[in-house]
């Protein structure tokens, strides 16, 4: 069903998971702004989205920067319209067994997941409840559950469930969902920057993780982009405070 006067967020958007969700949703047709650490490495999306017909900008900040955040809230409802959807997405990953785990990489983290989204729902929860409706998704992951390497990111993930759970609460009443999509092995650029530090061949990485996977195959990007459209849909009103697991089994 086509939505033409929603105006989206898609942060992250320049490549991976969060491209992928942002042509999804301007091909249902919403207005997209396609937000990044760099305006310029968004053109490829936002081109893709002309192309298709479609309307997007632009937009440069970086998530975990509360200056940022408000500037580019204020650029998308002046040029696309106020934005009733958010697709909390931008994330970084930096990986290590504790014992050598430094501060920044455990700030890092926290700072670009769950700072950012608490950024970005923040200022725009407000054009939410002025429209009576809005629509919050925000990127977790079955590393949640405990993954190796991973502590600064699993307990970032895990911040985000019970954020969104949090959110659903709170905002229910001005017809507002949050829900939380948690993927699994998605073939990204993380994914395969996560094969690079660990030294293996993405090849044979992608092939031990299909080998866990009850589907027998690696998830893509549109896995997720796919489900992000159905929690922002309006036939998804009554879905709130949920985390759906896209890993092509109950989990990872
Ligand atoms: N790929 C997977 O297997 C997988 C699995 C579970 C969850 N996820 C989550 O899905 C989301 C997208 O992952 P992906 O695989 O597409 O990653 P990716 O690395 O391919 O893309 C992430 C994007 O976020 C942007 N970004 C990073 N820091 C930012 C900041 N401070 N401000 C604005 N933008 C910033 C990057 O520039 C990049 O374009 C992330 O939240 C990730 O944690 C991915």
């Amino acid at each position: 069903m086509t939505q033409p006067s929603r105006v989206a967020i898609v942060t992250g958007a320049a490549r991976g998971i969060g491209e992928a969700t942002a042509r999804k949703l301007a091909a249902d047709g919403l207005a997209v702004a396609v937000v990044d650490l760099d305006e310029g490495a968004c053109a490829n999306t936002v081109t893709e989205i002309h192309d298709a017909g479609g309307t997007a900008l632009a937009v440069g900040a970086d998530v975990s920067d509360p200056g940022q955040v408000t500037a580019a809230v204020e650029r998308v409802a002046a040029e696309l319209g106020p934005p009733t959807v958010l697709v909390n997405n931008a994330g970084v990953l930096r990986d290590n067994l504790l014992f050598k785990m430094t501060d920044d990489d455990w700030e890092t983290v926290m700072a670009v997941h769950l700072r950012g989204a608490f950024l970005f729902s923040r200022a725009v929860q407000k054009h939410m409840v002025d429209a009576g409706w809005g629509r919050i998704v925000s990127l977790s992951s079955t590393s949640a559950l405990g993954n190796r390497g991973q502590a600064n990111y699993a307990a970032a993930k895990a911040g985000i469930q019970g954020f969104t759970k949090t959110l659903a609460i709170e905002l229910g009443r001005f017809g507002i969902t949050a829900n939380s999509v948690a993927p699994g092995f998605i073939v990204t650029d993380m994914t395969a920057a996560t094969a690079a530090r660990m030294g293996v061949d993405f090849a044979d990485f992608e092939k031990a993780a299909t080998g866990q996977i009850p589907v027998g195959r690696a998830g893509r990007p549109e896995d997720v982009a796919n489900t992000v459209s159905f929690l922002v849909s309006e036939g998804a009103g009554f879905v709130s405070g949920q985390v759906i697991y896209v890993a092509g089994g109950p989990r990872a």
